[in-house]
C-alpha cells in the first residue's frame, strides 16, 4: 500500500505512481504556490454548507477523481463557471500542470487535493455534492488487481453518503471488464439506478464531452470507450 507524501497515513485506494518526469524549478514553484492557494485543507472540518469552500458564489458542488491532465475539468470549470468543483489527482505531474493553466488564468470555482481521493469522500459532509465524475480510472486489469479499482461496494456508499438524493455519479472507461464491474457494483448497490434507457447509448459521450488525454490515447489504440451515468436514489 503506497504511504502518503507527509508520511502520516497509508492510503486505502491510491496506488498509482507519483511522480513523472522531474518537474522544473518554474513548474515546481508555481505547483506549490498553487497548492497553497487552492488545496483543500482537511484537517479542518468541511464546513457545513460546501459552497463556503469558494470564494465566488457557487450553485451546487461536482467532484472530480484523478483528473489526469486536467482536460475535462478545466473546460467543466470554464463551461460552468457557476458551479463549484474540486478536481483530486494524487500524480504530481497532473497537478503541476493544472496549476500552471490556473496560474495563466485563475479560476475562483475550483479547489483541489494531491492525494487519495477517499480522504476527501470521507471529509465531504453528507449529500454534499451534486456529481462525482470518475474518468478513466485505473483499470488493474489482472484479476489479482481487481481489489485496487476504485470502483467498490465501499467506495459506492462513500458515493452514496456525499451524493445528494438525484446526485449523479457519472463514469468512463476504455476496458471492457471494468465497465461491466461498474454496472454490476452499482446495480447491486440499494442506492443507485443506471440513467441508461438502452445499451447502445453507452458509446455516446456525456453532453458538452470534452475528451481527456486517457481517453484519445484509448481511441487511438482502437478500444471503444464507454459512458455510464447513475443517479443517486
Ligand atoms: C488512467 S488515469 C486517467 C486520468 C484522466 N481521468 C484521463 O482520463 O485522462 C487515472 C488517474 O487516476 C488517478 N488516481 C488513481 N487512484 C486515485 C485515487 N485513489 N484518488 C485520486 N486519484 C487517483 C491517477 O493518478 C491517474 O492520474
Amino acid at each position: 500500500m503506497a504511504s502518503s507524501p507527509d508520511g502520516t497515513r497509508a492510503t486505502e485506494g491510491f496506488f498509482g505512481r507519483r511522480r513523472g518526469r522531474p518537474v522544473g524549478l518554474n513548474q515546481a514553484a508555481i505547483l506549490l504556490d498553487g497548492l497553497k492557494r487552492n488545496r483543500l485543507e482537511l484537517a479542518a472540518p468541511a464546513p457545513a454548507d460546501l459552497r463556503d469552500l469558494f470564494p465566488v458564489q457557487v450553485s451546487s458542488v461536482r467532484l472530480e477523481i484523478g483528473f489526469g491532465g486536467g482536460e475535462h475539468l478545466l473546460h467543466a470549470l470554464d463551461a460552468e463557471p457557476g458551479a463549484g468543483f474540486i478536481g483530486v489527482e494524487p500524480f504530481v505531474n497532473g497537478m503541476a500542470k493544472l496549476m500552471m493553466r490556473l496560474d495563466e488564468t485563475p479560476r475562483p470555482n475550483l479547489r483541489v487535493y494531491d492525494d487519495d481521493a477517499i480522504r476527501v469522500l470521507e471529509w465531504l459532509p453528507a449529500g454534499s455534492l451534486e456529481r462525482i465524475d470518475l474518468f478513466y480510472p485505473d483499470p488493474w486489469p489482472k484479476k489479482k488487481h481487481w481489489k485496487r479499482r476504485f470502483v467498490s461496494r465501499q467506495n459506492l456508499d462513500r458515493f452514496s453518503r456525499v451524493l445528494r438524493h438525484g446526485g449523479v455519479f457519472r463514469f468512463a472507461s476504455d476496458i471492457d471488464s471494468y465497465v461491466n464491474w461498474t454496472l454490476l457494483h452499482c446495480r447491486a448497490h440499494p442506492d443507485f439506478e443506471w440513467l441508461a434507457v438502452e445499451a447502445a447509448g453507452w458509446h455516446q459521450p456525456f453532453g458538452n464531452w470534452p475528451g481527456t488525454r486517457y481517453e484519445a490515447k484509448a481511441l487511438r489504440e482502437g478500444r471503444r470507450p464507454a459512458y455510464l451515468g447513475f443517479r443517486r436514489l
